[in-house]
């Protein structure tokens, strides 16, 4: 037997080795333990399965494509999941699309997704998570896709959002969100793509375009009513203080006036 043949040999059985990836196994194994699956859909979601989720590039296991034994999409969509997002997907190193979308998903995007080098597509959208959205997204430089809609997300846009120059997709209406729109992601400079005004409503505090601009925004009719009221009375006041002060020091310089003109007067 040559050398050759050997290495041959060994590399080929070498390959179901790598095949069951250390890191896949943990991403999968952290989400399992993140999510509740009240319906019982996630059938052979089991701890045995995850050892070995790819074969080459299909996978027994629900919602899993791969892509040369690794996983490349995971798609959990509308299946009623509750629990939250692990922070160990982070592992599922070579994941190119993440669709969580129409669950009743809580708790915080986790910011460990930054290491999702691959991301291309992220729909978290139709869940009930909270938080900020974290700005190290904007270290996954291939995102086409985010698509976080209707949230409770908190806090502004990351203003890093301007770096993420595929953005073809952008849609985070419908959640908590306040501050300014950052312009990278409203105007359109070179190649970078606009999002109209269906990306950003439905956030209550959230302004700039191309949200039309708000009416009386943050101060409700009364208020202004009232601040108008009380600064036109204060002023009323002020004024008329100031007269009364006027007329004293007047009254007074008079008095004076006329104190000077009597003592220059001779007296009868
Ligand atoms: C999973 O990711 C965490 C940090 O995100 C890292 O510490 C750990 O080593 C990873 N595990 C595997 C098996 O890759
Ligand atoms: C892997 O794929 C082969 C052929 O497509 C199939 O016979 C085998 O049952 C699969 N194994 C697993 C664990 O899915
Ligand atoms: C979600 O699943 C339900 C049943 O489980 C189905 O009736 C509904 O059409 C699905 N919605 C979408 C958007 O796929
Ligand atoms: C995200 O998923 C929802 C369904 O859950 C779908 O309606 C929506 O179009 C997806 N977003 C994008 C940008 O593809
Ligand atoms: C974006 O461009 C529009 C005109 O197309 C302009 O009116 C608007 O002020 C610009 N907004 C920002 C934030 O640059
Ligand atoms: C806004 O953009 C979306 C997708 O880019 C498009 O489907 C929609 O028609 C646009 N709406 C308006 C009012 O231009």
């Amino acid at each position: 037997m040559d050398v050759e043949r050997v290495l041959l040999v060994w590399f080929v059985t070498l390959i179901p080795g790598i095949l069951s990836d250390p890191s896949d196994e943990a991403c999968l194994t952290n989400l399992r333990k993140s999510l509740e699956d009240p319906n019982n859909l996630l059938h052979n979601w089991k701890k045995e399965n995850f050892v070995k989720p790819c074969n080459d590039s299909t996978s027994d296991l629900q919602g899993i494509t791969c892509n040369n034994g690794r996983i490349y999409r995971l798609s959990l969509n509308n299946l009623s999941l509750r629990g939250t997002l692990s922070p160990f997907l982070s592992n599922c190193t070579n994941l190119q699309a993440l669709d969580l979308s129409s669950n009743f998903l809580t708790g915080p995007i986790p910011p460990e997704l930054q290491s999702l080098v691959n991301l291309a597509v992220l729909n978290l959208s139709s869940n009930r998570l909270q938080g900020e959205i974290p700005l190290q997204l904007a270290l996954c430089a291939y995102l086409n896709i985010i698509d976080l809609h209707r949230n409770f997300l908190t806090g502004p846009i990351p203003q890093q959002f301007g770096l993420l120059v595929r953005l073809s997709a952008f849609d985070v209406s419908d959640n908590r969100l306040s501050g300014p729109i950052p312009a990278s992601l409203s105007n359109r400079s070179g190649n970078f793509p606009r999002f109209n005004a269906s990306s950003f409503l439905g956030n209550k505090d959230l302004y700039g375009y191309p949200l039309p601009p708000l009416r009386n925004r943050g101060l409700s009719v009364l208020a202004i009513v009232g601040i108008g009221l009380g600064s036109g009375l204060a002023s009323l006041v002020l004024s008329f203080t100031g007269v009364c002060i006027w007329l004293k020091i007047t009254e007074r310089k008079m008095a004076l006036e006329e104190g000077k003109i009597s003592h220059l007067m001779p007296d009868y």
